[in-house]
């Protein structure tokens, strides 16, 4: 290691910038996002420093004492100005630490690249060789390390005193911070619920014994309800994937893709509850019983259902149960079908030329198809969405036409949306019928109808996985 890395408390100290352009204005800014006193130093500020009034004071750089005072000094030049030594020089001899932007060899220290989840904050430094490799590698973490990971910091922070009053082995500390972090009340928190979590950790902190483990040992499971989304794993939200990789168990449907599935923990039990059209393989009481015992046991039950839970997708009925029992659940967003499908057959679901709205209806009913409210269905200027239609294709379409729809009015059928084999068939209310038949579309389907359907001519941009020989009709 060449260098000591440190975090520098600067709140109220004096911390001057030499420099007059955007790179400048950047260190003004982060310094006094720090708490810095920030003196710029230079003639008239440029108007890269309009939106920092009030942030910085001005300093005389040609006075003879500009640099006395400040412990720690910045040069920030531009691109194409070139370091002036004498000033740095002078800098030093004023007893400043100096760092100069882009010239590591002429700095005593370097900046690094930060992720900021206050009071988290993770630096990173390739020692000036590579900064461009340190930005890479934030933009990684930054995917690995949620956002709410800050308000976890802190709610430890809050919790410090209260600990270290209870608990004098550091070893009791350590194994109660062990177990908070990777149990329900951070779980709490990465989920939003700041309140709750505090009176959990206070009850823990009151409560736990002198070694730093729980009084009541008896396991405390959790279920995390998760929108896999339709297939395409690069879709999973950073959320999802967290709980991925924590499911000690895991419920899927038959609509999570098995791509999506190589990426829950290696070592979690999985368990298949999905269902086929009219041939259900386990019933939604049983999902909610399942789920309710295993999290009596002390695991964390994933229910990764395919697209989002709260979308034609029963999430809600499933937790009913969990919420009766007093078992600690969060649910996690995912793309929905017709979502993800629009993007990746080019059709966009609203556009200011042809659609105003967008509806999202299911075509099949507890007992075949579905009846639809067609007044509102078949509003001018709007899209409509069908879920899992394809089986009564032949009847929509049909009462499409009879409820007045234009005979021409396009529809585009997305089989497999967002997966290597999506098939997208085109064609209007009258023909797509038959056209679907014939392309032997098997499902899962979204059903598009509406005239952004044509807009696929200049909007496809997904090319389908090339082995997939009819990809596109
Ligand atoms: C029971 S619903 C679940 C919907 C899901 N909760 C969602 O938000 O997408 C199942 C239907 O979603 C649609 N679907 C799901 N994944 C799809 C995909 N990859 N391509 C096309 N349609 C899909 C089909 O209409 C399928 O019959």
């Amino acid at each position: 290691m060449n260098r000591l890395p440190i975090f520098l408390q600067v709140r109220g100290r004096r911390i001057a910038v030499v420099g007059n352009g955007s790179l400048a204005a950047r260190r003004v800014e982060t310094l006094a996002r720090a708490g810095a006193e920030v003196w710029l130093l230079t003639d008239q500020p440029s108007e890269e420093f309009d939106a920092l009034k009030g942030q910085y004071r001005l300093g005389d750089l040609a006075a003879p004492e500009a640099f006395a005072g400040f412990p720690i000094i910045y040069f920030a030049y531009e691109p194409e100005e070139e370091p002036d030594e004498v000033q740095i020089a002078r800098a030093r001899k004023a007893g400043a630490l100096v760092n100069v932007a882009d010239y590591p060899r002429m700095s005593d220290f370097i900046t690094p690249s930060v992720l900021d989840r206050n009071p988290l904050v993770v630096a990173i430094s390739t020692g000036g060789d590579a900064p461009l490799l340190g930005r890479m590698l934030k933009a990684r973490l930054e995917t690995l390390i949620p956002s709410s990971y800050g308000r976890l910091a802190a709610l430890a922070g809050a919790g410090r005193a209260a600990l270290a009053e209870k608990l004098s082995s550091h070893q009791a500390r350590l194994r109660f911070w062990e177990r908070i972090y990777d149990g329900p009340i951070a779980e709490m928190v990465l989920a939003g619920d700041d309140v709750t979590a505090r009176t959990m950790l206070e009850r823990e902190i009151d409560s736990c014994r002198p070694d730093g483990s729980a009084s009541d040992e008896t396991p405390k499971g959790e279920v995390y309800l998760v929108g896999a989304g339709p297939g395409d794993p690069d879709l999973l939200t950073f959320r999802a994937f967290r709980l991925m990789q924590k499911a000690d168990v895991v419920l899927y449907d038959q609509l999570v893709d098995p791509a999506i599935m190589d990426r829950v923990r290696r070592d979690a039990e999985r368990i298949y509850v999905g269902k086929k059209r009219a041939n259900h393989a386990v019933a939604q009481e049983e999902i909610g019983a399942m789920m309710v015992k295993l999290a009596k046991e002390g695991k964390r039950v994933l229910r990764l259902k395919g697209g989002d839970p709260f979308i034609f997708g029963r999430g809600g009925e499933e937790i009913e149960k969990l919420a009766e029992h007093r078992i600690p659940f969060q649910v996690c967003p995912g793309v929905t079908a017709a979502a993800g499908c629009s993007s990746y057959a080019g059709i966009p679901l609203t556009h200011r030329d042809y659609a105003q709205s967008c509806v999202f209806v299911t075509g099949h009913g507890r007992e075949g198809p579905i009846q639809l409210d067609w007044t509102s269905i078949l509003r001018p200027r709007q899209t409509v969405a069908v879920y899992m239609g394809l089986a009564h294709l032949d009847y929509l379409t049909k009462e499409f036409l009879r409820h007045g729809a234009d005979p021409a009015l396009p529809v585009a059928v997305v089989e497999n949306g967002t997966r290597p084999n999506q098939i997208t068939v085109t064609g209007t209310v009258s023909d797509i019928a038959a056209k679907a038949k014939a392309h032997g579309l098997r499902g899962p389907t979204i059903i598009i109808v509406g005239e952004v359907v044509t807009l696929r001519d200049k909007l496809n941009w997904y090319t389908p996985h090339p082995g997939n020989a009819h990809a596109d009709a």
